[in-house]
């Protein structure tokens, strides 16, 4: 039998180069793996927790299926689909919950965070989040995760929920793991941090065009370009790393050469690496263009798709149910 995998995004925004390279470059490597069958969905259950507009939310929803469509996601190879059209992860996940404590799931550093940032709305589903993501990935038994590296105290939850399952029911789920990108973790344009959507001026979109990218790159903070040793953090070795994910490593080892020797102009770099952002976003942005015109096209791939998950899903759910006496 193949390894499954199963990854997903939250309809949040646009889709920024952390969620391309950190996420969905991994997805696409397994698509094109014939060794594995793989289930990619958009997480919208995973994002009315915190504030969302309800009147734009399925607009939202399907701007994430373009974004992965016109990245290279392909129907025809992966079950592409939305979240809340399998239920069975929602009952899945209430069964997995009799398997956590509430303190392990007050105590993770991912809800932490939310609960600092958000003290107001620290709502019930906030807490569940983890038990609902080990529901998406355990209900196909999948081994493999696509996702960056913030979501590893999330994998970790997932594995222990699998082995709880099973050493109590007898189940056969697999310990997910994260399968790691070149990008697993991109920096935050700011300096510091992550690139990521909720925070202002960290990220590049995959629909930006040049001149936005270069006025992004513009504000990165810098230094003189010169230096004894290569700095560790900020916005110096942010730029070197993503030079190195768009222009490749002998370029980075030229640039932190330069910085030892006669000194990196930095404008000239972000010039350069901006163009070379952009080379690789605009069959992108020209595909995603093209799908825009054809929403019957995109409502047949999600139809499709939750057809087939639903098929695998219901499947799982009837082993556990079984296996805890519900059945
Ligand atoms: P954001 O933090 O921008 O809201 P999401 O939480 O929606 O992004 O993340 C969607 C996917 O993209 C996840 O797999 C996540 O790990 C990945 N991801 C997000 N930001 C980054 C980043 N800066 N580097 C690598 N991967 C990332
Ligand atoms: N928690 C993920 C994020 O914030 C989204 C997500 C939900 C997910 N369910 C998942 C990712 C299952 C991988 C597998 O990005």
């Amino acid at each position: 039998m193949k390894k499954r995998v199963l990854s997903g995004i939250r309809a949040t925004g646009r889709l920024h180069l952390g969620n391309y390279l950190g996420a969905v470059r991994g997805m696409l490597a397994l698509q094109a793996d014939p060794e594995y069958e793989t289930f990619y969905m958009v997480a919208d259950l995973h994002s009315i927790n915190v504030s969302y507009d309800s009147k734009t939310f399925q607009n939202d929803v399907r701007k994430v299926v373009l974004d992965y469509l016109s990245a290279g996601l392909d129907p025809k190879k992966s079950t592409l689909f939305i979240q809340s059209h399998v239920p069975e992860h929602i009952e899945l996940a209430y069964l997995f919950s009799t398997a956590v404590s509430v303190a392990r799931m007050n105590h993770l550093p991912t809800y932490k965070e939310k609960v600092k940032r958000y003290p107001k709305n620290v709502n019930m589903a906030l807490l569940y989040y983890p038990v609902l993501m080990a529901s998406d990935i355990l209900i196909y038994k999948a081994n493999a995760v696509p996702v960056g590296d913030d979501q590893q105290p999330h994998l970790e939850i997932a594995r222990e929920i699998a082995r709880k399952m099973n050493s109590k029911y007898d189940l056969d789920f697999p310990e997910p793991e994260q399968f790691k990108t070149k990008g697993h973790h991109v920096p935050s344009l700011l300096g510091g941090g992550k690139m990521s959507k909720s925070i202002k001026g960290s990220f590049i979109n995959l629909s930006d065009d040049l001149v936005t990218i270069k006025k992004k790159l513009a504000a990165v903070p810098t230094d003189s370009g010169k230096g004894k040793a290569v700095p560790k953090d900020g916005g110096v070795i942010n730029l070197l790393l993503l030079v190195e994910l768009f222009q490749g490593k002998a370029k980075r080892k030229e640039y932190e050469r330069r910085y030892l020797k006669d000194g990196i102009q930095y404008k000239e770099l972000k010039e350069e690496l901006a163009k070379s952002i952009f080379t690789k976003l605009e069959p992108i942005q020209v595909y995603r263009a093209k799908l825009e015109k054809k929403p019957e096209y995109i409502e047949k791939v999600l139809k499709k798709g939750a057809v087939r998950a639903r098929e695998a899903a219901k499947k799982t759910l009837r082993e556990v149910k079984q296996a805890m006496g519900l059945l």
